[in-house]
């Protein structure tokens, strides 16, 4: 979701909000909606992109000089004006707007309705407002207010509040961002730089915990004990082009560096690593099937494919699917078979079409995407979504990494029980640390070095086994669809039954090794194989195979846990096929003849 807000620009603060929200809406655009204070509220929300809000706006009368929007990605509740922001209290006194998820938010809601609160929307966001108004008829400023709702929330936010009568924008930031914009007589709040740029470059990034007031007198950062602080101003130096990259070049490669935030959201309130449990509320009535079958596409199909390998672990057969092979190839379908559709737009039509046939054929349904209210979403008996935030790059990076930490969550929420559950605590642990250990791969990698090595080769292999075999063909997929250059992917063990036919000293072999198990053992002979053909060998590994001794180069990931570190593998081939892109100059974000969502079969 993407947040605006201003003070100090007189009678154009409804022009002021809407530019900004035109720039932030690559952050997610089923709908959106502005809130102006003056004496009392005004408040414009509308279901789908900014062109519907700004229809409403010009059949409106809208005044007031403090003013915030919203342009909305859903995680609680589908597209709707109801659930559009900013959202109210029921007199109309306060209005807000939330980016992130608010984890306790259903214990907020069930003690506002105990108390006779009448929720207006299926948003966790709503509990903002509802309980600032408790906080006000209680006699509190509405700088208590704010502060008393705020310390009842646990989850990840940025918010910003208004509040009838007091000439100011209220503001917190918990691992969601925030910046304020600086000018003379002006003062804005954004989650992204862009939607104020073209005001001011004066910028201060909020910290976690941190508070901000904007009055059109000033501005003040506090922190979380209600200290106020000195922040420092920051210039940004950004050229129109780079605004909404955030300053990266592509999208792409933003959406690369976005992932340790998205795994975040994905995972947040998922995991309890005190009681050692997988919770996915969307899927409260779901119960263990004797059987899953997963239909997918492209780079979902990779995550499908290691999905697969998961729910053998637990004892539960599964197999993967090509989307538009299902119909045609007439699996059958046992009793009590789960057919999950895995896709990150939730609108792929022959994702579609595979999951109607199986419904048709009687099969209970269930979607694992990123788009709420989404095709796929809304014909599933059940949908588990990734909150990867949205994703604008034709070629999947974020989404993927969220599909396999998804695909964890839905195995352990299916583990038979029964089964053993003693290695679902180093499970949660190697999730807890993925986020982190992403970030570190990120700021480590040599993926642009290599590059330079790899130019010109005329062909580029990957190889992998067991969990890392999806992570191969997803490296190679990247590789191609980016960089447009010949890239195969193999199970490792497959490379000496046809495809060492093709390799020579001109074709680098990825091969991704970690662990020092009898699996490991095995790829590190298939890379003596590939070596002794005097093929460049680039190995992705956590070094604990020591697969250095036979590698010319090394891509390295931290050590973690086996079904974790395909992610981190998988960060840095979709680096080497970023800086290979980049390299030679290809449309990155946009490749040609590739569409990010294909309706048709
Ligand atoms: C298109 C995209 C691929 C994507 C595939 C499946 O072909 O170019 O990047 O993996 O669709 O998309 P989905 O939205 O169903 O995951």
């Amino acid at each position: 979701c993407g947040i605006i807000g201003c003070v100090g620009r007189g009678d154009r603060t409804v022009e002021t909000l809407l530019s900004g929200l035109s720039t932030l809406e690559y952050r997610g655009y089923d709908s959106a909606g502005i809130a102006l204070a003056n004496g009392s509220i005004d408040v414009v929300k509308k279901q789908g992109e900014l062109d519907a809000l700004e229809q409403v706006v010009d059949t409106t009368t809208l005044s007031g000089s403090v003013g915030i929007g919203h342009t909305r990605w859903s995680t609680h509740g589908p597209p709707s004006d109801r659930n559009a922001h900013p959202h109210t209290d029921t007199e109309g006194n306060v209005a807000v707007v939330h980016n992130g998820i608010i984890e306790n938010y259903q214990e907020l809601r069930d003690e506002l309705e105990r108390e006779g609160v009448v929720f207006t929307s299926d948003t966790d966001s709503e509990v903002v407002p509802h309980l600032m108004a408790r906080s006000l008829h209680e006699g509190a400023s509405p700088r208590d207010a704010f502060r008393d709702a705020i310390s009842q929330l646990e989850g990840s936010y940025a918010i910003a509040a208004v509040v009838a009568g007091a000439d100011t924008i209220f503001a917190v930031r918990q691992d969601s961002p925030l910046v304020l914009g600086i000018d003379d007589d002006a003062y804005y709040l954004a989650s992204d730089v862009p939607a104020f740029l073209e005001y001011t470059r004066d910028v201060v990034y909020l910290e976690d915990g941190q508070f901000a007031e904007l009055r059109a007198d000033g501005w003040t950062v506090f922190d979380h004990e209600g200290t106020e602080t000195t922040p420092t101003v920051d210039t940004v130096e950004w050229s129109a082009e780079q605004t909404g990259k955030s300053g990266y070049d592509h999208f792409m490669l933003k959406e690369i560096n976005e992932q340790p935030t998205a795994l975040r959201q994905c995972l947040s309130g998922r995991v309890d690593e005190v009681s050692g449990g997988v919770t996915v509320d969307e899927l409260d009535d779901l119960d263990t099937p004797s059987a899953v079958q997963f239909v997918a596409c492209g780079t979902s199909y990779h995550a499908a494919l290691y999905a697969t390998t998961l729910l053998h672990e637990v004892g539960i057969p599964a197999n993967a699917y090509l989307a538009s092979e299902y119909a045609t190839t007439h699996p059958p379908l046992p009793n009590d078979t789960l057919v999950v559709g895995i896709t990150q737009s939730g609108e792929t039509a022959d994702t579609l079409s595979a999951l109607r046939n199986a419904e048709s054929r009687g099969a209970e349904t269930l979607a694992l995407t990123n788009v709420v209210g989404s095709s796929a979403a809304r014909e599933c008996d059940h949908a588990l979504y990734l909150r990867a935030g949205p994703e604008i790059g034709v070629a999947a990076t974020k989404t993927f990494s969220s599909q396999l930490v998804g695909v964890n969550l839905l195995v352990e929420r299916l583990r038979p029980s029964g089964s053993p559950t003693g290695e679902l605590r180093s499970l949660i642990a190697g999730l807890r640390d993925l986020p982190g250990h992403v970030q570190q791969v990120l700021d480590d990698s040599t993926a642009l070095e290599l590059v330079d090595e790899l130019f010109g080769a005329e062909a580029f292999f990957f190889i992998g086994r067991g969990l890392h075999y999806p992570v191969a063909l997803e490296g190679a997929l990247k590789f191609k669809e980016i960089t447009y250059e010949h890239a195969e992917g193999f199970a490792a063990g497959e490379l000496k039954h046809g495809p060492l036919a093709l390799v020579t000293e001109n074709t680098p072999v990825f091969a991704i090794v970690t662990g020092d198990d009898e699996e490991a053992r095995k790829t590190l002979g298939n890379i003596k194989e590939v070596e002794a053909r005097d093929a460049p060998v680039v190995a992705v590994t956590d070094g604990k195979a020591e697969v250095e001794r036979y590698a010319d180069y090394v891509l390295e990931i931290p050590e973690t846990h086996e079904r974790t570190s395909p992610v981190l593998a998988n960060v840095q081939l979709q680096l080497v096929a970023y800086h290979m892109a980049a390299r030679l100059g290809r449309s990155i974000d946009k490749p040609r003849n590739l569409a990010k969502s294909v309706t048709v079969e």
